[in-house]
């Protein structure tokens, strides 16, 4: 088979295309025909090593393909020939990926396998940040950083559809355009950006920040929050917040999260349930997707290079 391989830690070079024997399924697991991969953040992360793996391993978190063969005791409603997508295990960046049985869900029919793929962990990650990190309610005010990036994009039209307000950051006057394009009230860049929020608050703040950005955005996200709103940290684009002084929450008492999203898919059921809300939210038009980049799977590192670079918008798409 393809893959792509990561022996050692560091830059977009570091991912290597090689050929490999197809690898041999464990216990309840499937072997699946991949046909398309998705590229996230947390994939520069994983190359990096900034979240440390055993080496060497085949990145990427999540794709779409189709079963090729089942050991063990397939969930219900699973069988070969069925097309499937996934997400959590690392694999996904070859042409054939074991994985476990348990992570299969099963494409409803309508849904492209590249759009599938992007509304896997992005889709799933927007979910769980509105619905559970924070409970998003009608009118509250919800602050997006990176509006236009894969996450930022749907987690925008998301919580439009809940009836939230939307603030949305971004670098460019490009991507600024993309996130009111898509629904947000608001488009703003990143300096002085509490100022920006307080002034359309009418001094009150916001009822949620999502910062995926981290190190560069911490300290002003922190400055946006109204008393007793939420600032939910899910992601290092810009480099981890460093260790922080608690009393810095007394001011507004601010409730501060960092969610990771294995544990808001901690089971079949919860896996299933999130994915089927968020297939649906895109049949019923709240969830658009935006492919922003197709790589052939040999120029994986060109994926990465572009979206450490921040040039690109909405989902980055491996195909086989
Ligand atoms: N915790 C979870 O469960 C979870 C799940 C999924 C994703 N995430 C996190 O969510 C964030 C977004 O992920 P994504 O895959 O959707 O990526 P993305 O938003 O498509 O790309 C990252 C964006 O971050 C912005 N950015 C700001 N400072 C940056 C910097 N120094 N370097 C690179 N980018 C920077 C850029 O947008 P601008 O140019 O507009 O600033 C860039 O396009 C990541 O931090 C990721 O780790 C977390």
């Amino acid at each position: 088979m393809k893959a792509i391989e990561i022996a050692e830690t560091g830059g977009p070079e570091k991912l290597k295309y090689v050929e490999r024997p197809i690898p041999v399924m464990g216990e309840n697991e499937s072997l699946v025909d991949v046909l398309v991969a998705g590229v996230n953040f947390v994939d520069t992360y994983h190359r990096s090593g900034l979240y440390p793996r055993m080496l060497p391993f085949t990145p990427g978190v999540e794709g779409v393909g189709i079963i090729r063969e089942i050991s063990g005791t397939a969930p219900s409603g699973l069988s070969v020939g069925m097309r499937v997508g996934w997400v959590a295990s690392t694999g996904g960046y070859a042409d054939v990926a074991t994985l476990p049985n348990q992570e299969l869900i099963p494409i409803p029919e309508g849904i492209d396998d590249a759009h599938a793929t992007a509304l896997l962990l992005q889709g799933v990650t927007a979910h769980y940040l509105a619905v559970d990190s924070y409970k998003l309610k009608p009118g509250d005010l919800a602050i997006v950083h990176a509006g236009a990036g894969g996450v930022g994009l749907l987690l925008t039209q998301f919580i439009k559809s809940l009836g939230g307000v939307v603030i949305a950051t971004a670098s460019t006057d490009a991507k600024r355009k993309l996130c009111l394009e898509n629904g947000a009230d608001l488009a703003i860049e990143y300096s002085g950006f509490h100022e920006h929020v307080k002034d359309f608050s009418h001094g009150d703040g916001a009822h949620v920040v999502y910062d995926g950005i981290g190190k560069t955005t911490f300290d002003e996200s922190l400055a946006c929050v109204r008393p007793r709103g939420s600032l939910v940290i899910y992601g290092y684009a810009s480099g981890p917040v460093p260790p922080i002084d608690l009393t810095k929450l007394t001011a507004n008492s601010i409730f501060l999260s960092r969610p990771t999203l294995k544990h808001f898919i901690s089971n079949r059921e919860e896996l299933l349930w999130r994915a089927n809300e968020v297939f649906k939210a895109h049949l019923n038009g709240h969830m658009n997707v935006r492919i922003g980049g197709r790589y052939a799977i040999k120029n994986a590192s060109q994926a990465h290079q572009d979206l450490e670079a921040r040039t690109t918008t909405g989902k980055l798409i491996l195909e086989m």
